[in-house]
């Protein structure tokens, strides 16, 4: 072989290795690292939002994501919803702060209790991710904005209620979510405050569910054991007034007890058309998820928003419900 050959050969060998181990090491890369991201997802979202609620799989919360998913679908915003399976408040702020620290675009939670959730909020807006409160208002917090019921105001339409529906001795049992949360606390507030110069009216006992149905029923259950002169119960969370409705209707108790609850899930409609449930305090979840996503959008735009959005609150009696298909009448053509 001349020397111009063996060069021409060496030269050839050696760009094969380097080829050879481009290959590999790109071919390495393209099997170790992940998949680029998908750029179409990529685009069609502009901003990214995480919603925190007290639990994940009450159906009140579900309304709320509903409403908050179909903003987000509007406004191009990846919506998130995370948070405990079950009630707990370490859970929910553990979720708040991995929210924050995955540098989210904005909060959208409740502001459960002052004395937990102020502090963390207030560190959340330091490091510059805005916060809305849902639901229950952290008003002594830096939040942007509340958008929910007025938690004192729904109270207070609950005892006027009762006052309007009842004749005689009202004695209450109140089964209420919980006795730290904010809302909870102000729907017994607004209720007491209702009542108070009503004398037929006496408050028995106040009592907490831990937002659980089967726990609203066994408080119930116990209150008519421990309290026989019982005969009106307000539950103040989506699932109290119907663990309290399960109890009366089991012990055929409905036509000597009163009940008032809140929101209206479709037991709760359903427990209202039997005459069990007699009163509920109407919330607007979807709106509130629904706003809270659009208000959020705005505050990234540098739109200014209201810091106070209160959505509507009424009260549901039967004969504000439609009539059932099979009560409806057919007219003639
Ligand atoms: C309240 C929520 C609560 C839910 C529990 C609703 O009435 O507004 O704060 O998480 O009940 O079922």
């Amino acid at each position: 072989m001349s020397k111009l050959s063996i060069m021409a050969y060496s030269v050839g060998t050696l760009l094969f290795l380097v080829s050879c181990s481009f290959a590999i090491f790109y071919g390495y890369k393209v099997l170790t690292h992940d998949p680029p991201p998908d750029k179409k997802t990529v685009e069609t979202y502009h901003y990214h939002f995480v919603l925190v609620p007290e639990e994940l799989d009450n159906e009140y919360w579900r309304l709320v994501e509903k409403g908050a998913e179909e903003a987000a679908k509007k406004f191009g915003v990846m919506l998130e919803y995370a948070g405990p399976k079950q009630a707990n408040i370490d859970e929910h702020l553990k979720t708040i702060e991995m929210s924050a620290a995955s540098k989210v675009d904005g909060i959208i939670t409740q502001g459960l209790s002052d004395e937990q959730f102020t502090p963390l909020i207030n560190k959340v807006i330091g490091n510059g991710i805005p916060v809305i409160t849902i639901d229950t208002d952290a008003q002594a917090s830096k939040r942007i904005a509340y958008i929910g019921t007025d938690n004192y105001y729904s109270g207070y339409l609950a005892g006027r209620a009762l006052v309007a529906d009842t004749l005689g001795n009202a004695n209450v049992a109140i089964i209420t979510g919980s006795f730290y949360a904010t809302n909870q606390i102000q729907r017994v507030k607004g209720f007491q405050d209702a009542v108070k110069f009503e004398k037929r009216i006496r408050i028995i006992t106040v009592q907490e569910s831990g937002i659980s149905r089967v726990k609203a029923a066994e408080k119930a259950y116990q209150i008519l054991q421990d309290h026989p002169e019982v005969n009106a119960f307000y539950g103040t969370s989506a699932l109290d007034g119907i663990g309290i409705a399960q109890v009366v209707e089991k012990s055929q108790m409905e036509d000597k007890v009163y009940i008032i609850g809140f929101d209206t899930l479709p037991e709760t409609i359903s427990y209202i058309r039997q005459g069990i449930i007699k009163a509920t305090v109407v919330q607007q979840p979807y709106e509130m998820g629904y706003g809270a996503v659009k208000m959020m959008v705005s505050l990234m735009e540098g739109k200014k928003v209201s810091p106070i959005v209160h959505t509507k609150t009424e009260i549901m009696r039967i004969g504000d419900l439609p009539l059932p298909p099979t009560d409806r009448k057919q007219v003639s053509q």
